[in-house]
């Protein structure tokens, strides 16, 4: 056997594991206006489950213990979602309806496990994830935006966590997109890739298409190292005027090492309308109750437009 000493530094000896999970939810969802007026975006139903609870259940299944989101004014139904019914669980109970309660049951959050903080004006997503610092502390933590929701046979941050405890570091979700949406993403500039984990050694925030460094995108999932509340301390504004977490990750490089990871599996962004709805569609034809009778629908409509003239787009409005 090998002399301990011999071995390269192992990532899970450096770095300490992911335990907590950040989970920015004070955005005014203006993309989604009005329905967003009162509701907060992350309460909007994918299939069966408001968005947070998606996210949620991610995060647990990758093994996190501690839920911290960040949240702001009317957004109290999101903390809400998790808690205990007790006279919804006697009615499903009394009813027979053993099935939904168990769905209600999966909604809960553990005791003592959720953890929140506010972000008073929303001033941007780094800003949103510097409110947490106090709760997160000296140690690694994932960021969930739970807008952003991947379907995939194993969840994305488990997918992560298994990548990181060989990276350390930090590492985000990344995926390619057109590069004529540059403009809508974090983009990376890349060191080395081996088609699955990119060594980065760049990080743009919502670059124009010919400034675009490379068309690798960062996705809402992150997890990052504490020294990162440092750089978000200083408040410093990016593109749209916000306070971005991707500018503060750009000062970190070069002194921690970064890594994306090409996960498996497909991303939505159910921030905006298309997305949302063709992540609805996309869920729905999956699920063990509904899915053939979806399916059956899709082929429908994929039949109605093959064989009639278009859609009047102004039926309703
Ligand atoms: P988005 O930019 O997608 O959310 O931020 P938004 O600003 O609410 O949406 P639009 O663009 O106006 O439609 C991604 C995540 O970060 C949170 C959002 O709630 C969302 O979950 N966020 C964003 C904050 O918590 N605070 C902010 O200041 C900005």
């Amino acid at each position: 056997m090998k002399n301990v000493t011999e071995l390269p530094m192992n990532a899970k000896s450096a770095y300490k594991p992911v335990r907590k999970a950040v989970f920015p939810v004070a955005g005014m969802g203006t993309r989604f206006l009005p329905a967003t007026k009162v509701m907060p975006k992350e309460m909007l139903p994918l299939v069966d489950r408001p968005l947070i609870q998606h996210a949620f259940e991610e995060a647990r299944e990758a093994g996190i213990e501690e839920f911290i989101f960040v949240t702001g004014r009317s957004k109290e139904m999101l903390e809400e979602h998790f808690d205990y019914q007790p006279e919804l669980e006697q009615a499903l109970e009394a009813r027979g309806k053993h099935d939904m309660l168990r769905k209600v049951r999966t909604s809960e959050m553990p005791e003592g496990k959720l953890y929140l903080t506010r972000q008073a004006r929303a001033l941007g997503l780094g800003h949103a994830i510097w409110c947490a610092r106090k709760l997160v502390g000296n140690e690694p933590f994932a960021i969930m935006l739970p807008d952003d929701v991947v379907l995939s046979r194993r969840g994305c941050l488990s997918q992560m966590v298994e990548a990181y405890n060989e990276t350390g570091g930090n590492l985000v979700a990344v995926m390619d997109v057109p590069r004529a949406e540059t403009n809508k993403y974090g983009i990376l500039d890349v060191e080395k890739d081996d088609g699955k984990i990119a060594v980065i050694k760049g990080l743009v925030e919502k670059p124009a298409p010919e400034e675009a460094p490379s068309t690798l995108s960062i996705i809402g999932r992150y997890i990052l190292q504490p020294e990162i509340f440092e750089k978000l301390a200083a408040f410093e504004k990016g593109a749209g005027g916000e306070i971005q977490l991707t500018d503060a990750m750009a000062k970190l490089l070069g002194s921690q090492p970064f890594h994306g990871l090409r996960f498996e599996g497909r991303r939505y962004d159910c921030g905006s309308r298309l997305g949302f709805i063709e992540a609805n569609i996309a869920f729905s034809m999956r699920d063990p109750e509904i899915g053939a009778q979806v399916q059956n629908i899709v082929r429908r409509f994929a039949d109605e437009l093959a064989n009639s003239e278009e859609v009047p787009l102004e039926a309703r409005r």
